[in-house]
């Protein structure tokens, strides 16, 4: 498989002329909180998370511990916390079936919510729990806790009593074996460290699946997600696709296919800036590798930009019909195959993902 382009962990800094162009970006504020994050409201209704005003490394400065930086496919904390604040009061609990470092967890306790996460990763889930704890050091009063486990058997791993209670699933599946993680110069030229999950050999870690076997896991871990929501519960899920043999592959649908599978509607499809806006364009911030590939394309003379985004899939907890205990596309009276469009009904076109309503 081959290396995902946009991994958010190494966060070298760039040059604005390395940025791949600049672009417009939509205006009008609709939402604003904790003068960090906003949403703006596209033309065509698309919420726009700006999420990345700073780099990965200046939001975690001093709020993680320093050796956070060794996982390979971390989540911008502010990220996190927009969905956080978006869809949660104070008090509610956040989980996180795949929680890395524990992102997910850090920014609910400072906001104020209850947190619980899952980590395949002993190395991974030590790191989480460490944070949390350092973040109640600082002040967060949130309570945090971290389970070392297989999350598609979550519901085997959490107190029975958890059912039905959890507000908000913020959460990120891997994207695949070997990331980005972080560069440094060699003998041999540009070197990477960091840039895998665990050393390969171990397919629990659904980073060593297939695309098919991803979503197969992750559709798992959604249904015990789904059980564990309170009624009218949303799960927030980051995803790009990646690119394999120069082709994209479409992770996001893939999500959307698990998420309905797990008997979850998808209800909103936002994006999460990657990028700074500044004076009303957007600034990236790519990886070494990124930049790299891209540029190898273009001078090959095939047409790639950068992605500067996070697709962000909403999906909620709603009441299932009395005659079937199924997830069905009522469109299709079939179920939506994964990575099809076929999600009319939930005001959500699956491969544009643009909301129609
Ligand atoms: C994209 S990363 C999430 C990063 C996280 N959001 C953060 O900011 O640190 C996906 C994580 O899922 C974990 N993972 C993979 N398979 C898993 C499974 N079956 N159960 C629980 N965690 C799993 C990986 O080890 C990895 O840490």
């Amino acid at each position: 498989m081959a290396e995902h382009p946009t991994t958010p962990g190494p966060d070298e800094p760039v040059r604005p002329e390395d940025s791949g162009g600049r672009h417009r970006v939509y205006e009008g504020c609709h939402r604003q909180y904790d003068g960090r994050h906003q949403a703006i409201a596209g033309p065509e209704g698309l919420s726009v998370w700006v999420t990345a005003q700073s780099s990965g490394p200046v939001q975690r400065r001093g709020r993680y511990l320093p050796e956070s930086v060794k996982h390979p496919a971390r989540m911008l904390p502010a990220i996190a916390a927009h969905a956080v604040h978006a869809y949660t009061q104070p008090g509610d609990l956040v989980l996180d079936p795949m929680c890395g470092i524990g992102t997910t967890l850090v920014e609910a306790v400072h906001a104020g919510r209850d947190a619980i996460g899952v980590e395949y990763e002993s190395r991974w889930s030590d790191i989480a729990d460490a944070n949390v704890t350092h973040a109640q050091h600082q002040g967060a009063t949130g309570r945090g806790a971290v389970i070392r486990g297989d999350s598609t058997r979550i519901l085997s791993l959490v107190p029975a009593a958890l059912a039905g209670q959890v507000a908000l699933v913020v959460t990120s599946p891997p994207y695949g074996p070997t990331v980005h993680g972080l560069v440094r110069p060699g003998a041999d030229g540009v070197a990477k460290f960091d840039n895998a999950y665990n050393d390969g050999t171990d397919r629990g870690n659904l980073a060593y699946r297939d695309l098919t076997g991803l979503a197969d896991g992750f559709a798992q871990i959604l249904a015990g997600c789904y059980t564990l929501l309170r009624p009218g519960g949303v799960v927030v899920v980051t995803a790009r696709p990646w690119r394999k043999h120069g082709q994209l592959v479409d992770l996001p649908s893939a999500v959307i296919g698990a998420g309905i599978r797990a008997g979850l509607t998808p209800v909103d499809r936002c994006v999460a800036l990657l990028a700074a806006v500044r004076g009303g364009h957007l600034v990236a911030r790519p990886s070494f590798f990124q930049l790299q590939q891209v540029r190898r394309a273009c001078t090959a003379g095939t047409p790639m930009h950068l992605i500067a985004h996070e697709d962000v899939l909403v999906f909620a907890k709603t009441q299932k019909s009395a005659s079937s205990a199924e997830p069905k596309c009522s469109r299709c009276e079939s179920g939506c195959p994964e990575g099809t469009s076929c999600h009319a009904d939930t005001g959500v076109q699956g491969n544009s993902g643009r909301r129609s309503g």
